[in-house]
C-alpha cells in the first residue's frame, strides 16, 4: 500500500509526479504530497489529506517548480489520515524530505532514542522517525547522505520502499527497498523515474530496473544509475524492457475502471490462453509446467497461498487440481501460513497467487516455502513483480493492469490459469480422461465468445436487479462445490465496494446456523447451475423460501426447476461445471458494481482499501 513516485532529469518534475500519483492512487488514497527542489535550491513540500485531486487543488498558486522531486499517495498504517501524517516528511531541520511505503516495525524504539537526543516529532508516523534517524546519523557522524541512509537502514526492522531528497543535494535522489515494491525507469541522459509500479511511468520509458531487497539506488543527474547494498558493495544493474499500452491505464469511455475491467474479461481471457491452448488440437501447454515436469509429476501435495480474491480463486484451484490431477491440495491464507510453522517438504509444490505480485503476506509465504525447500510456482498478473521474481517458476495471467480496487478480471484470469495448470498436470500424470481434457480445453477456448454474449444479455438485467436490492442491509451468497468459492467472491465484491454486509456460505451449511438470519429483508444470491449437487441446492432454496427469504438465482440457460422457486433469475450459458465459476462471476461482479453505484459509493477506490497490500 501507498504509492511512491520520483523524478530527476531535465523536465519539470511536478506534472510527472502528479500523473504518477494518479496512476498509483489504487495503492492508497488517504492523503497525498510532493516535495521538490526548485532552481533556487529551496526544498518545497506540499501535502494534504485526501486524494491526489485534492492535492492538485491545494497546489494552486504555490511554487511547484523544480526538476527533482518525490511524491506519495498514502494508505494509512501508523497515524490517522490527516495533513500532518501525509508524506513526504521533513526531517527536523527540514533539510531532508522522505517518502515511505511500508512499515518500520521498531519505530517506537528508534523514536524514543531520537527523543532522548532532542528530536521532536510533528506526525505520528513511523516514516518521520526514519527521516530523522537519517538526519541524526548524517549530522552526528558527519557522513554523506548515502552513508547515513545505509547506517539508518541497518537499524530498521520492517518493510520499506523509500525515496529521499536533500535541500543541499539537488542532483540526487536516494532510494531504497526492503520488501515493498520499487522500480526505476531509465529515461534520457541524466533522467530517472522511480515508482512503486512501472505502469505509472510507462509513458516515459521502456527500460526498468527492479530494485532488490536490501538495495539502495542512487539516481544522480550527472552519473549512470548505481545500486549499492547497506555495506556499499556495488550491485548489478539489470535493465528489463517493459511495454504497456497507455490505453490500458485509462477508463476508455467507461464511468469506472471496475466496469471497464468487467467488460474486458472476454478479451483478457483470450490474452490469458493465447499460446497456451492450441486453437486446433486444444492441447494445453504451460511452459512453467513443461520446464519443471518432474517436480509436478512427483508432487506429493500442492499448497495454495494467497489473500482475498486470490484466495477465493485458489479454492477453485483446489477443486480443479484435485479433480483433474488427483493430487491433494490445501489452500492457506498467506497471512496464517507464514506464522504457523507449516510442515513443508521438498516434494510439496506451493502455488502463490497474487494479482499485484506484491502482497506482503503472500511474498513472505513464498520466502518461507522456498527456505523449506518446496518448489514455488507463482500465478501473478503484474510482470516483474516481487512474487513473480521470488518464485521458482510460474504463469502470468496476462489480463493487463487492473486498476479498480475490487478485483474482477484478475479473478477470472487466475481461475483460467489454474484450469490450464490442472489440465496440463493431469495430462502429464496420465490421470485425466482424454475426453474431459478435450471438453475443458475446448470449453476454455470458446469461453471468451460466451462471456461476450453473456455480458450483452445479462448486464441490463443485473442493472435492474441492483435497483431492487440497493437498500438491503445484508446479503447471503450461496453456492456448492466449485461454486462455493464463487459465492464467497460474490459476497466480497459486494461488501468491499457497496459496504453492505454480505456472507458467502456453502448452501448446505445454512441449516447449521445462518438460516436463522433469513427473513423478508435478507436477499440470498444462489448459484444453482447444473452439477451433481444441483437438486440439493434447489432444496436449499426451498428452505430459504419457506422462511420468507428473497432469492436471486444464477441459473444456466434452460433451467426449469430453480427458476420456479427463485424470485429473480439471472441466466448464464451452459458450460462444464468446472468452468462455471468464471461464467457466474460476471453477473455477480455486475450486481456488486451497480448496487455500489446506486448507493453513490466510490467504486474504484472504496474506503479503507488499497489495491496492493504491501504491509502485513
Ligand atoms: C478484492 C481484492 C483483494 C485482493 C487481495 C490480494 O477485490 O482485490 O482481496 O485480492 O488483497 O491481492 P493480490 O492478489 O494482489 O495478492
Amino acid at each position: 500500500m501507498c504509492g511512491i513516485v520520483g523524478y530527476i532529469g531535465p523536465k519539470e518534475a511536478m506534472p510527472i509526479l502528479l500523473k504518477g500519483l494518479h496512476r498509483l492512487e489504487y495503492r492508497g488514497y488517504d492523503s497525498a504530497g510532493v516535495a521538490l527542489i526548485n532552481q533556487q535550491g529551496t526544498l518545497n513540500l506540499y501535502k494534504c489529506k485526501g486524494k491526489v485531486s485534492e492535492l492538485e487543488h491545494f497546489l494552486t498558486g504555490k511554487d511547484g517548480s523544480g526538476n527533482i522531486g518525490i511524491a506519495h499517495t498514502r494508505w494509512a498504517t501508523h497515524g490517522v489520515p490527516n495533513d500532518v501524517n501525509a508524506h513526504p516528511h521533513y526531517s527536523a531541520s527540514e533539510q531532508i524530505a522522505l517518502i515511505h511505503n511500508g512499515i518500520i516495525e521498531n519505530y517506537s524504539l528508534l523514536k524514543e532514542a531520537l527523543i532522548e537526543h532532542g528530536y521532536t516529532f510533528r506526525s505520528s508516523t513511523d516514516s518521520e522517525v526514519l527521516v530523522n534517524l537519517i538526519e541524526y546519523i548524517r549530522t552526528t557522524n558527519g557522513c554523506t547522505l548515502i552513508e547515513a541512509v545505509q547506517q539508518a537502514l541497518k537499524q530498521v526492522v520492517g518493510a520499506y520502499a523509500i525515496a529521499i531528497i536533500e535541500r543541499n543535494n539537488p542532483d540526487r535522489i536516494i532510494a531504497a527497498r526492503q520488501s515493498s515494491p520499487m522500480v526505476i525507469g531509465i529515461g534520457g541522459e541524466g533522467e530517472f523515474f522511480l515508482s512503486s509500479d512501472a505502469a505509472s511511468i510507462i509513458e516515459y520509458t521502456e527500460d526498468f530496473v527492479y530494485v532488490g531487497d536490501g538495495e539502495i539506488a542512487i539516481l544522480d543527474r550527472h552519473a549512470p544509475l548505481r545500486i549499492v547494498n547497506h555495506d556499499n558493495h556495488e550491485g548489478r544493474i539489470d535493465i528489463r524492457k517493459l511495454q504497456l499500452s497507455i490505453a490500458q491505464l485509462e477508463k476508455g469511455g467507461y464511468p469506472h475502471f471496475m466496469l471497464k475491467e468487467i467488460f474486458e474479461q472476454p478479451k483478457t481471457l483470450v490474452d490469458c490462453i493465447r499460446g497456451r491452448i492450441h486453437p486446433e488440437t486444444f492441447e494445453v501447454k504451460l511452459s512453467g509446467v513443461i520446464d519443471h515436469r518432474e517436480r509436478f509429476l512427483s508432487a506429493r501435495r500442492i499448497i495454495f497461498v494467497a489473500c482475498g480474491t486470490s484466495w477465493h480463486a485458489s479454492l477453485i484451484g483446489e477443486h480443479l487440481i484435485e479433480t483433474l490431477c488427483r493430487i491433494p491440495v490445501e489452500v492457506e491464507y498467506a497471512s496464517e501460513f507464514r506464522y504457523r510453522n507449516p510442515i513443508l517438504s521438498p516434494d510439496d509444490i506451493v502455488i502463490a497467487v497474487s494479482q499485484s505480485g506484491e502482497t506482503a503476506d503472500t511474498l513472505a509465504a513464498v520466502e518461507l516455502a522456498r527456505k523449506a525447500g518446496a518448489f514455488v510456482f507463482g500465478i501473478c498478473n503484474v510482470v516483474g513483480s516481487s512474487i513473480a521474481r521470488a518464485t521458482d517458476s510460474g504463469a502470468y495471467i496476462h489480463v493487463g493492469p487492473e486498476i479498480g480496487v475490487a478485483s474482477t478480471k484478475a479473478f477470472t484470469g487466475q481461475v483460467t490459469v489454474m484450469t490450464m495448470l490442472a489440465l496440463a498436470i493431469g495430462r502429464e500424470k496420465g490421470v485425466l480422461d482424454a475426453s474431459l481434457y478435450r471438453t475443458l480445453s475446448q470449453g476454455l477456448s470458446t469461453l471468451p465468445e460466451q462471456l461476450e454474449q453473456l455480458l450483452s444479455e445479462v448486464a441490463p438485467r443485473v442493472e435492474e436487479l441492483a435497483k431492487i436490492f440497493t437498500y438491503a442491509h445484508n446479503f447471503i451468497y450461496m453456492g456448492r462445490g466449485v461454486n462455493y468459492p464463487t459465492a464467497l467472491e460474490g459476497a466480497l465484491k459486494l461488501k468491499e465496494i457497496s459496504y453492505i454486509h454480505a456472507e458467502g456460505y456453502p448452501a448446505a451449511e445454512m441449516k447449521h446456523g445462518p438460516i436463522a438470519l433469513i427473513d423478508a429483508e435478507m436477499p440470498t444470491v444462489v448459484i444453482a447451475t447444473p452439477d451433481h449437487t444441483y437438486e440439493k441446492t434447489a432444496s436449499n432454496i426451498e428452505e430459504i423460501k419457506a422462511r420468507g427469504g428473497k432469492i436471486v438465482a444464477v441459473v444456466a440457460q434452460g433451467d426449469s426447476l430453480v427458476r420456479h422457486s427463485a424470485d429473480y433469475v439471472v441466466e448464464v450459458p451452459v458450460v462444464h461445471e468446472l468452468l462455471m465459476p468464471i461464467v457466474v462471476s460476471l453477473p455477480l461482479q455486475l450486481l456488486a458494481y451497480h448496487i455500489a453505484v446506486n448507493k453513490g459509493r466510490n467504486v474504484d477506490q472504496p474506503r479503507n482499501l488499497a489495491k496492493s497490500v504491501t504491509v502485513e
